[in-house]
């Protein structure tokens, strides 16, 4: 049986990289869940992250996704290699859960001429040091530079993205991390809440530095993967439809999904508990 693609994150943030499968893969099905009533996962321990992000691929698959994105990088640092390689087997070999850090790690060595790269992402992410192994085992020699910016999540979960008062965040989080080290020439948003305030870090980044998105990162390395794993790819359903759930209200959901995606969707409340 064909089923769509799920698309998971803590909240709104994965929907900057929807829009990108979305471009990618324009025929597929696509089954979005924001699990926005106990988002922000990023401040929350390993085993919750992990418990929540367990849950939210269980309830996937019960919808018939044969493949799951953690759209979100503090679930893909905590939680997708105990899912892949404890749950998986018990869950359904046969499906797959892929996460968004392995693929920027990859796309990374050929966007820095310096070596240095900066990360930005929630405090979970961070500390995870995810970013750090992953660059270093691919690109031996970088140097990776993290800060947290615990902030910026709740002012995108809470639609002050384009508030006045956003911009202080923003100049915070990103002087503190320039500050870390001259040499930075790219930085990675590594949350995939942060581009909804990309106009504002692109402002508070010199001209110089680039500033990486993981959205088209991540809807290339999925072709690409696809490409190599037709029995993946010819379990996805094909009808250009996506579905929009979220386990908190949803007409809140669809108002600032559709402020997001810049256009209207409908969304259902789904419980994962
Ligand atoms: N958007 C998620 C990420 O990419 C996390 C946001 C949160 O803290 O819930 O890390």
């Amino acid at each position: 049986m064909n089923g769509p693609i799920g698309v998971f994150d803590s909240g709104f943030g994965g929907l900057s990289v929807l829009s990108d499968l979305q471009r990618s893969l324009p025929q597929a099905d696509f089954l979005y869940l924001g699990d926005n009533a106990r988002a922000p996962y990023g401040t929350r321990s390993f085993d919750a992250v992990y418990r929540f992000t367990l849950q939210a691929v269980e309830w996937l698959f019960a919808q018939g996704c044969p493949l799951v994105i953690l759209a979100c990088n503090t679930a893909s640092a905590k939680a997708l290699r105990n899912i892949q390689q404890r749950d998986l087997p018990r869950l359904d070999p046969a499906r797959r859960v892929l996460g968004v850090i392995r693929p920027t790690a990859e796309a990374v060595g050929a966007l820095s001429r310096t070596g240095v790269v900066g990360v930005l992402g929630t405090p979970g992410t961070v500390a995870s040091g995810s970013y750090d192994i992953e660059i270093s085992k691919l690109h031996p020699g970088f140097r990776v530079v993290a800060e947290a910016a615990p902030m910026w999540v709740p002012i995108v979960e809470q639609g002050f993205a384009d508030s006045d008062g956003a911009d202080w965040f923003v100049r915070e989080a990103v002087d503190r991390l320039l500050a870390r080290d001259p040499d930075i020439d790219t930085i990675i948003l590594a949350c995939t809440h942060y581009p909804l305030l990309y106009r504002k870090i692109r402002a508070a980044v010199p001209p110089h530095i680039a500033v990486v998105r993981q959205g088209t990162i991540v809807a290339d390395s999925l072709c690409h993967y696809l490409r190599r794993h037709p029995n993946i790819d010819t379990a996805i359903s094909r009808g250009a439809r996506t579905r929009y759930c979220t386990t908190d209200h949803a007409p809140g959901f669809a108002r600032l999904a559709g402020i997001f995606l810049g256009h209207p969707i409908q969304a259902e409340t789904i419980s994962l508990t």
